[in-house]
């Protein structure tokens, strides 16, 4: 029996969820910029369901920025849970009102200027579970090596800051250091530099400030504190993904990113096991509670195939299905449980990267495949109106 009736969203709460969907060329959300001129809510049903249509007013009416707003306010409301349907209005700016979001970025810029060190182009991926040890690790490295592969710069933040396991799957060892930064009055943390392929990957642990045994004294830490200090110390430069591999088993972190980067994506990982898929679901719904949003479930260590040829379903069926289901996102693949995912992290050279690699590697590389065409697409700044502001900002900086 219920014990509260629905809660019937506001056209506030509708901003609210609005705030996190940024205009990446123009560097600031899409209500701070003034593109949503009108939210319109139906009438409550007999669930307190309702609709919702969005006024959404673009720079130029044909940006190619335009498909993944359109994702992203759709994902973004319907996070409230009642919700049923979202509609938008495309509406195409005035070269007065365009002039006027110029200046609202330019403001917004300066406002919000050092808040983190990642580009307002670069996608965030949060691997994220219920519970520990059931591999958000090795789907990091592995996901991260095989975007990396496909050309892309990709950042690892290794968020399990006493726990930490990046460097040794990913085999680095150098420490990091600090450098003077133009522009900036703080040194900055450089990421340790992995080229892989056409691409590379941006590195940053705390492994790479403490050894392993010493890691302990970073207990006192507070958690959520690295983190932040991560995201706005760290010179991460330009990228095109930022892959979080997130520690087991705290909200903490995940609010301090819905916070700090209210544009993360979750990406929950889960084993085949349906008792699993109850823990992970947790997961989901505190990630629903600090309004992010989940973009898939990966199931891990599912069924084994021996040398034979003969599959034995170790921990369970179905476990990645049916969470994917219950949150009603793509199930991204699931990883066989082999040998070789262990070994490729104790060798440091992710299994993803190993033509030869066998089933898991596959998976990992349809992973990667996904979110590159579906999940969080890349950003291409070429277009719209990048250059637009920068000749706003260069007309100013004259004036
Ligand atoms: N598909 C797989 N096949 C075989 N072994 C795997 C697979 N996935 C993970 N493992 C192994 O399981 C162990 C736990 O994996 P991992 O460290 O990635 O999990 P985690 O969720 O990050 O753990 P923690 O919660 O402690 O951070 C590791 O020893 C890893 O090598
Ligand atoms: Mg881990």
């Amino acid at each position: 029996m219920p014990t509260t009736s629905p809660v019937v969203p506001t056209r506030d709460d509708i901003f609210a969820l609005l705030r996190a969907v940024v205009d990446p060329e123009l560097g600031a959300d899409i209500v701070t910029l003034g593109m949503v001129p009108d939210v319109v809510i139906s009438p409550a049903d007999s669930t307190g369901g309702v609709d919702v249509t969005v006024w959404v007013k673009l720079t130029i009416g044909g940006c190619p920025l335009r498909a993944q707003i359109k994702k992203d306010v759709e994902s973004r409301v319907a996070l409230h849970p009642q919700v049923r349907n979202v509609r938008i209005e495309w509406g195409e700016m005035n070269s007065d009102e365009r002039s006027e979001v110029m200046l609202k970025a330019r403001w917004a810029a300066r406002e919000n200027a050092p808040d983190t060190e990642v580009s307002q182009s670069c996608r965030i991926l949060a691997i994220a579970s219920g519970k520990g040890g059931v591999g958000k690790s090795s789907v990091t490295v592995n996901v991260a090596a095989a975007l990396a592969a496909q050309g892309f710069v990709v950042g690892v933040l290794d968020a399990d800051i006493w726990g930490f396991s990046v460097p040794r799957l990913l085999g680095i060892t150098d420490r990091l250091e600090a450098q003077a930064v133009e522009g900036s009055d703080r040194p900055k943390i450089m990421p340790n530099i992995v080229k892989v392929g056409a691409g590379e990957l941006k590195v940053v642990s705390t492994g790479f400030l403490v050894n392993e045994d010493t890691a302990l004294m970073w207990r006192g830490l507070i958690l959520t504190k690295a983190v932040e200090q991560f995201l706005r110390d760290v010179a991460w430069g330009e990228m095109d993904y930022l892959i979080i591999d997130m520690p087991p088993g705290t909200g903490d972190v995940q609010m301090g990113l819905a916070r700090m980067l209210p544009r993360t994506d979750l990406i929950i990982v889960t084993t085949p096991a349906l008792a699993a898929q109850k823990v992970a679901s947790r997961a989901a719904d505190m990630a629903r509670r600090s309004f992010l949003r989940v973009a898939g479930v990966i199931e891990n260590m599912s069924s084994f195939t021996c040398d034979h040829g003969e599959s034995y379903a170790l921990f369970g069926v179905g476990g990645g299905q049916a969470l994917a289901d219950e949150i009603g996102v793509p199930l991204l693949g699931q990883v066989p449980l082999e040998p070789a995912v262990g070994a490729g992290g104790d060798a440091g050279m992710p299994v993803s990267l190993s033509p030869d690699g066998g089933a898991a590697a596959v998976v990992f590389r349809s992973i990667a495949q996904q979110i590159i065409s579906d999940i969080a697409p890349p950003i291409n700044m070429s277009g719209c109106s990048a250059r637009m502001l920068a000749a706003v900002a260069a007309a100013f900086d004259k004036a």
